[in-house]
């Protein structure tokens, strides 16, 4: 008799996929990058801050994802570590799309010049490089939460921003672009939080989605921390 095994995501991607619906459905309440953008109420100029963090974020995208791997082969699991490998060569050159969006948006030169990283994006580094020390399966489902998240939210985002507050989308390129690039990098991050993801004593189902939480709870901070 032929068995056939289910495709599709199973226990691990199916509750991490249900939390980051949830909150991508609350980020609107949450979240002042969006329930602002909603009101009519971003700027250009917080959009600049908002674009020299994500800079910075996307920055680090590919160093990590070197730590990742070099963590998953310390723990002997190769494959994981391939998918890590592989992953770099598609996130590679997008903090060039951030940077260009920033330099697009029309500010006097001394205001861009005092536009930092904002300190909430240096503590959601810090959360992401904890999370991968502790274990790349963290660093996976982060992933998830990052890529699922900007599927599920930024196409509204980019939408209000543009009608509601004047922000050309033209400024908003990096987001546009992953809107469409991360539903497949959602889906590939779901098959190997199922697929490659052993028991581990290190991490369980319930720190997972607290690690998910967690990101979410920072990027909200993050979002105050441009208005503020
Ligand atoms: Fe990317």
């Amino acid at each position: 008799m032929e068995h056939h095994k289910e495709p599709g995501p199973g226990p691990i991607s199916v509750s991490i996929k249900a939390r980051i619906e949830r909150h991508a459905e609350l980020a609107y309440r949450t979240n002042p990058l969006f329930a602002r953008a909603e009101r009519g109420e971003v700027s250009m100029e917080h959009i600049a801050r908002y674009l020299r963090s994500l800079h910075h974020l996307f920055s680090m995208t590919v160093p990590y994802l070197k730590a990742a791997e070099a963590g998953a082969l310390e723990r002997g699991n190769p494959k994981l570590a391939r998918f890590f490998r592989e992953k770099i060569g598609e996130e590679a050159g997008h903090d060039e799309w951030a940077r260009a969006d920033f330099e697009s948006v029309p500010l006097d030169a001394g205001t861009r010049e005092a536009i930092d990283v904002l300190p909430t994006m240096k503590a959601f580094l810090a959360h992401v490089r904890e999370m991968i020390a502790i274990d790349p399966a963290f660093y996976v489902a982060y992933a998830m939460t990052a890529e699922y998240f900007t599927v599920l939210v930024a196409p509204r985002w980019v939408a209000a921003l543009h009608e509601k507050c004047g922000i050309d989308p033209r400024h908003m390129s990096a987001i546009a672009k992953h809107a469409e690039l991360d539903k497949d990098h959602a889906d590939e991050d779901m098959r190997v939080l199922d697929e490659l993801l052993p028991p581990s004593e290190s991490w369980d189902l319930g720190r997972l989605l607290a690690s998910v939480d967690r990101t979410i709870e920072i990027f909200d901070e993050f979002g105050h921390d441009v208005f503020s």
